[in-house]
């Protein structure tokens, strides 16, 4: 169910979001707010149908102490600033001072609660804990796609407490990484990429029966590319995943599904921005060299078979696109997606995102997660205990 299934008029509404935002180095600037701003349609709605409005959210991993570098203040200030209305901060998350802050509250008022990660309990989905952050609402609405793979107190336990449905960023995630699944615009063409063979896997697996073309670049293409018996030279490989690759090979050509690798790379002879670079043919990769990022002609041929795409989900960047040198496999990457005029793009959260927002194009997206791990075990097919914990729509 969704917030527009239940009637909030002057209810006090719990609404766990995910304002886990970047900042930038030490400093409480935030660098990258689209967390924040994805959160402003579920808040102004409950703000004009009179509700307290009481948000909680984790920012970053404080594993139970309280640590200043963590607090919710300066997400607060931005969302004051999006608003246009103050935003309170209430000393806690739970306790005493948080139900007074709340009992306090003006129809349309609308507060952050302290980290919830401050307290150990919320990872640790302790019921007590779960049972007071509810005392103080009548409804929660979950509208943290982000954290909706982990079964916490504010998002699983709480929901044993209160009446829990999804807000319209939750619903949103779920409608369109639900049509990639299974109902997509044809042919579906997957990207997956990173550095690490070994997180992609479980969703390449799924996708391999799903996908019409699956295209593997980024460093995760390494262990691909020796499963194939080829010399990937210092690239992080991982051994271990190699049957895996080659079981996913083999899947995808018994199926008919294109399976696109890199047939040229650009690599490093150190895995530093500054290292010496050069572009070379796949079976020309020196000892003491790795791959960095795609080469222009397998950038040319992805494009190329992007072009025929209904609907492309991209998952993991193409090289170490956070320095420059290694960064234009991404960035084309991007600006194909973006130019792809009647494909629906769907863009996995976490560094892809990121490199979507950095190179400009995140408006020309259909949808950018805001979810980086959750979005990524909904690829795998995985129910997200966040999701599972809410009220079906069909007990309406
Ligand atoms: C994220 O940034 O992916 C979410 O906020 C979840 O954070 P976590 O990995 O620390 O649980």
């Amino acid at each position: 169910m969704t917030l527009e299934d239940v009637n909030v008029s002057g209810k006090t509404v719990l609404v766990r979001v995910d304002y886990n935002v970047p900042f930038a180095p030490n400093s409480t600037d935030i660098s990258d707010d689209s967390r924040i701003v994805a959160s402003l349609d579920t808040v102004r709605y409950l703000i004009e149908r009179d509700c307290r409005i009481v948000l909680c959210s984790h920012v970053g991993r404080p594993k139970g102490r309280v640590v200043d570098e963590l607090r919710v203040r300066p997400i607060a200030s931005r969302l004051s600033e999006l608003l246009g209305r103050h935003v309170a901060v209430a000393p806690d998350c739970i306790g005493p001072e948080v139900a007074s802050v709340v009992s306090g509250m003006s129809p349309g008022g609308v507060v952050l609660l302290e980290n919830l990660r401050f307290h150990s309990e919320e990872e640790a989905n302790d019921a007590a804990f779960a049972q007071d952050l509810a005392s103080i609402a009548d409804l929660f609405v979950n509208d943290a796609f982000g954290a909706a793979h982990r079964a916490h107190g504010s998002i699983e336990g709480i929901t044993h407490f209160l009446p829990s449905v999804s807000g319209f960023l939750m619903a949103r995630e779920l409608e369109m990484l639900g049509r990639v699944l299974d109902d997509p615009g044809r042919p579906l063409i997957a990207v997956l990429g990173g550095a690490k063979a070994s997180d992609k896997m479980a969703a390449l697996r799924n996708l391999v029966s799903k996908a019409d073309t699956l295209i593997v670049g980024g460093g995760m293409a390494a262990t691909f590319l020796l499963a194939e018996g080829l010399e990937v030279g210092d690239s992080l490989v991982e051994e271990d995943k190699i049957p895996m690759a080659r079981e996913i090979v083999e899947t995808a050509r018994r199926a008919g599904v294109d399976l696109l690798l890199p047939s040229d790379v650009v690599i490093a002879d150190a895995f530093s921005d500054d290292a010496n670079n050069k572009v070379v043919m796949l079976d020309a990769i020196p000892a003491g060299w790795r791959i960095m990022d795609i080469g222009p002609r397998t950038t040319n041929a992805f494009a190329a078979a992007l072009q025929a795409a209904g609907t492309v989900v991209w998952n993991g960047p193409m090289g170490v696109s956070e320095w420059e040198s290694f960064s234009k496999g991404t960035a084309r990457m991007t600006e194909t997606l973006a130019n792809l005029a009647d494909a629906t793009t769907v863009i996995g959260g976490g560094s892809t995102a990121e490199a979507v927002v950095t190179f400009g194009f995140a408006d020309a997206m259909t949808h950018v997660s805001t979810g980086g791990g959750a979005s990524l075990e909904f690829l795998e097919g995985k129910t997200l205990p966040g999701v599972a914990a809410l009220m079906p729509a069909t007990d309406q």
